[in-house]
């Protein structure tokens, strides 16, 4: 099964971006060199993680980035995009550790041999654990500890760097880790979710002069994870609760960094959820961006919550996710993780967007699926994680002939990792990691990917 670019689309520009990309804590082992985060004290709690497994080795990355690195060039692909571990650059009083911004650097100058881009996020979920005990992302001191710890390795990195991206999903630090507490830290408090989720905004805001200054060559934005929300009928209730949906997930993101204000629910929310705004905050978060990075699975399909049979919890949030099988009528293909495959959502989430907002260029930062691979005879035939590739390629294509602005694609994931509450049980890599050996095999999926990259390259 090949992965193929229709003819005339703008993605076989030589300029468009066709890349790969992991994250620090998913791939880099290696804990005992780096301070704790609180994804390693997650990780302690019992039941937190579907497999019991844990970051200490993960895919070893730290000891094997040169491999790793052959890897990323032997698909040929023209960007990597990677996370730096903050308690890996920086020690508990906030100083450098030398050791661990060197190692980025190596990495950082070893791609560039390879002429591969380096987007590079600074926060992918693994928060120093210390600033956790001082309240993490409850406390707004930790948006100034962002801007620190960006000052600081940007600062080490020079020139180095294509891109920057502040953030990576900041709505699943704040509502996955602080309100449904499926993600470290693990706290289960809706007036915490959204307090996080302005802090996490505000250490954006703080962070993007920092890096106009350090980096003014770079492209620097940030990373949102975003689903079109669909009512699961047309009932003015499920409505709502889709736009409700909407609005508490994405636009409660969007429209601060976009547009300088919260959508209009924060005036529906009780006194004790405000967000801990201050006077000048949202200017501060309100900044120019080079991009936006979109993170894209699946859709998302929403009811309205049900007082007799729902929570209290779900009632008042007044929006309950209806699984797939629950609301498709025909059958759809699911991944792994249960995701319904839905590329037309990423077209009309990419199109809507246009719509709705002044949008900045924009790079699918995430895209993939996780499958139950099988290793037979050496190999990984995956044809279903191709034809997922295959089928949001020509989605983000069609996005494009109406006219959205889009710079890059990036595959998730370079290899299969750490996924999170999942633990090694999802496997999204394009290359298959055998965790005892710690043996890479390019899938089937690489190789498509890999060939639809380089007939680009031989016809441009
Ligand atoms: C995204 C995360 C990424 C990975 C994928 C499957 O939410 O950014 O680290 O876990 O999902």
């Amino acid at each position: 099964m090949t992965i193929s670019l229709p003819a005339g689309s703008p993605m076989a520009a030589a300029n468009f971006i066709f890349g790969v990309g992991t994250s620090s804590f998913q791939i880099e082992g290696a804990a005992q060199s780096r301070q704790p985060s609180i994804w390693d004290t997650f990780c302690n709690q019992p039941g937190a993680i579907l497999d019991g497994s844990d970051g200490t080795m993960a895919c070893d990355h730290v000891a094997r980035w040169q491999e790793d690195v052959e890897l990323i060039a032997a698909l040929g692909v023209n960007a990597y995009r990677l996370s730096i571990s903050w308690p890996r650059v920086v020690q508990r009083d906030g100083s450098a550790n030398t050791a661990g911004i060197q190692w980025y650097i190596q990495l950082l100058d070893k791609l560039a041999e390879h002429n591969i881009k380096a987007f590079v996020t600074l926060y992918h979920w693994d928060l120093p654990q210390h600033l956790e005990d001082a309240g993490g992302w409850l406390n707004r001191q930790t948006a100034y500890a962002f801007r620190d710890y960006v000052d600081l390795v940007t600062q080490a990195f020079g020139q180095r760097v294509y891109s920057y991206a502040t953030l990576n999903e900041p709505m699943c630090s704040a509502y996955l880790g602080y309100d449904i507490g499926m993600h470290a830290p693990g706290i289960k408090d809706k007036a915490a979710g959204i307090s996080a989720a302005h802090h996490l905004l505000l250490a954006h805001g703080l962070a993007m002069p920092v890096l106009r200054k350090n980096s003014p060559d770079a492209l620097n934005g940030i990373v949102l994870n975003l689903s079109p929300c669909y009512p699961a009928s047309n009932s003015a209730a499920d409505q709502l609760a889709a736009r409700t949906a909407n609005d508490r997930l994405f636009a409660w993101y969007l429209r601060p960094l976009l547009e300088g204000a919260y959508p209009d629910l924060l005036a529906t929310l009780a006194q004790a959820e405000q967000p801990p705004i201050l006077p000048g905050d949202l200017d501060i978060i309100r900044q120019p961006i080079d991009y936006l990075g979109i993170n894209y699975y699946t859709r998302a399909v929403y009811r309205a919550p049900d007082n007799n049979t729902d929570s209290a919890v779900d009632c008042d949030r007044g929006f309950v996710e209806v699984p797939p099988a629950a609301h498709i009528s025909r059958p759809a293909p699911l991944t792994d993780m249960g995701w319904e495959v839905y590329p037309q959502g990423l077209t009309d989430l990419l199109v809507s967007l246009q719509q709705n907002y002044t949008l900045p260029p924009v790079y699918i930062a995430e895209n993939g699926a996780a499958i139950a691979d099988t290793l037979e005879d050496g190999q990984i035939n995956d044809p279903q994680r191709t034809a997922y590739l295959q089928s949001h390629l020509l989605a983000v294509d069609a996005a494009m002939q109406q006219g959205v602005d889009i710079r890059g694609y990036f595959c998730w994931s370079l290899m299969d990792n750490f996924e999170w509450s999942l633990g090694y049980q999802k496997r999204f890599g394009i290359v298959y990691v055998d965790f005892k050996s710690q043996q890479r095999i390019m899938k089937a999926s690489a190789l498509a990917y890999r060939d639809m990259i380089q007939r680009r390259t031989a016809q441009g």
